[in-house]
């Protein structure tokens, strides 16, 4: 069931999802070379709580920490850790979740740090112009998959894949909520776009194959072929004059 959100919920949306905003232009002044992910996972954290957050990834199905912060060819949930050091030439995405009065927000972002390769480069600019992509496509009257379908083609016309065991997704008073939103597929399929539907939108996208697996420590998600992967997120929302994105600084 799909909940769409009344004015009032998405008043506090924008909070929650401006301190989303906030804390990841907080964390790219820290994003050096020789800092550690579990640093950066601390000092987000403490970013969220004193805007008033609550980091909406902690405690989900036991995640360990406050951020998601994956590396190079791990594609989404890296646990942060103090002995994984970000060094320069690294593909790094960090994914923030906050919870705040009642309703979460969530978005990600991936940099490169100093100089990266003309692959990784391409990579993240491909990866958030297909979040674009499918924005564009996210107004009433059109359907769910019309948003999926311009994000995959647009992600495969530039040379690259698009994860699919991974999805976007409705979000609200849950994290996760109806409907699922795929980064690929058929366009004109599923639910009509209405005003108050709130989703986030995070296209994840693949160097080489499309397929990844799970390390070991239950969590870690990594392309199959390591390559290098990005993602890019923001929670967004339809409204009568076309999509709002509400995780933007
Ligand atoms: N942005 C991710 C998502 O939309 C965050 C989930 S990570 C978890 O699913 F650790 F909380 F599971
Ligand atoms: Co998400």
């Amino acid at each position: 069931m799909i909940i769409l959100k009344s004015p009032r919920e998405l008043e506090i949306m924008r909070t929650a999802n401006k301190i989303v905003a906030e804390t990841h232009a907080f964390l790219t002044e820290h994003l050096v070379p020789g800092i550690s992910t579990a640093e950066l996972d601390r000092l987000g954290e403490e970013f969220i709580r004193k805007a008033g957050g609550v980091p909406s990834f902690k405690g989900y199905h036991g995640y360990p920490a406050a951020l998601c912060i994956s590396i190079n060819e791990e594609v989404v949930h890296g646990i942060p850790s103090k002995s994984r050091i970000i060094e320069e030439g690294d593909l790094v995405s960090i994914d923030i979740g906050v919870y705040y009065d009642g309703f979460h927000g969530d978005a990600a972002r991936s940099y490169g740090i100093g100089r990266i390769s003309e692959e990784a480069e391409r990579l993240l600019k491909v990866t958030r112009e297909s979040f674009f992509k499918g924005l564009e496509e996210a107004f009433i009257g059109n359907r769910l998959t019309d948003i999926s379908h311009a994000i995959q083609k647009y992600a495969e016309g530039n040379g690259f894949s698009v994860v699919r065991d991974y999805v976007g997704h409705g979000i609200g008073r849950k994290m996760h909520e109806d409907p699922q939103v795929p980064n690929f597929g058929k366009p004109n399929r599923g639910p009509l776009l209405k005003a108050g539907m709130t989703l986030a939108i995070e296209p994840m996208l693949n160097a080489g194959t499309y397929q990844v697996k799970t390390l070991d420590d239950g969590w870690t998600v990594v392309t199959r072929d390591g390559s290098l992967s990005a993602h890019y997120e923001n929670t967004i929302a339809i409204t009568e004059n076309g999509p709002e994105i509400l995780s933007k600084i």
